[in-house]
């Protein structure tokens, strides 16, 4: 059967998640500083698709707790190599666990397929305590894409503008508070950074927004975004 693109992502992921940590910046992504003024020290995040661990490594640098997850096995072995608690989480999954004070997603989201994404955004908010926060990036843009920039293997991408954006976070229970274009200037890529807040303890009932087929996402910087324009192979 034809893997889907998740899954193809995800195994390039698995496949050339060195590649990805040598060819990624180490600077923390400028989403870090938006959670650090949202949460207080001591808080407990859990991030999505930690990757590498820098964005992590600096949250717990500045005080708070962070449960690194990621979808590829790669990327939490690495970690768990490094001496930090990782456990493997597919965004798909129905459970992420908490309840967490915040959810930190930087450039994770924009694998996930655009009809699947309120389902995901859901499930990170049922993870998240009542009044906890979001903090994710994604790519800004129109459509769908594939790229072997980066890795050798091809990796999917769903590009988002804000309305669509803001839509898919309110259908998930969340309450916007910021959905906007953060792209630095000189970056290849163009992104957008959301902040929302888990106001209501509940969605109102059968509105489980829903889970397209089965189980089915780069700037400014780090992940695939330089950290600073002009940054030599950072792009997406
Ligand atoms: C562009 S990288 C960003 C990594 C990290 N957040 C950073 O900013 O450096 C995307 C990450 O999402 C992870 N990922 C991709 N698909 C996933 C899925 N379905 N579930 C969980 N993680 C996934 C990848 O393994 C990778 O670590």
């Amino acid at each position: 059967m034809e893997q889907s693109p998740q899954d193809a992502t995800l195994a390039a992921y698995e496949r050339g998640a060195l590649q990805y940590a040598a060819r990624t910046s180490t600077a923390p992504a400028p989403e870090v500083d938006t959670l650090l003024a949202r949460v207080a020290r001591g808080a407990r995040v859990l991030e999505l698709g930690s990757g590498p661990g820098r964005d992590a490594a600096a949250l717990e640098a500045a005080g708070l707790t962070v449960d690194r997850t990621d979808g590829a096995a790669a990327f939490v072995d690495a970690l768990r190599a490094a001496g930090h608690q990782a456990r493997v989480l597919d965004v798909r999954a129905e459970d992420f666990g908490g309840p967490y004070d915040a959810v930190f997603a930087n450039a994770v989201l924009l694998h996930v397929p655009r009809e699947d994404l309120a389902a995901v955004l859901a499930t990170a908010r049922r993870a998240c305590r009542p009044g906890g926060v979001l903090v994710a990036s994604v790519k800004k843009g129109e459509g769908e894409a594939w790229t072997r920039a980066k890795l050798d293997d091809p990796r999917h991408f769903t590009y988002w503008d804000e309305t669509g954006l803001t839509s898919a976070l309110r259908a998930a229970g969340w309450t916007p508070e910021q959905v906007t274009e953060s792209t630095l200037p000189g970056a290849v890529e163009r992104w957008i950074t959301v902040i929302a807040r888990n106001e209501a303890s509940t969605l109102p009932t059968g509105a489980a927004p829903p889970r397209s087929g089965d189980l089915a996402e780069t700037g400014r910087n780090g992940a695939d975004r330089p950290a600073f324009a002009g940054s030599p192979d950072l792009e997406a």
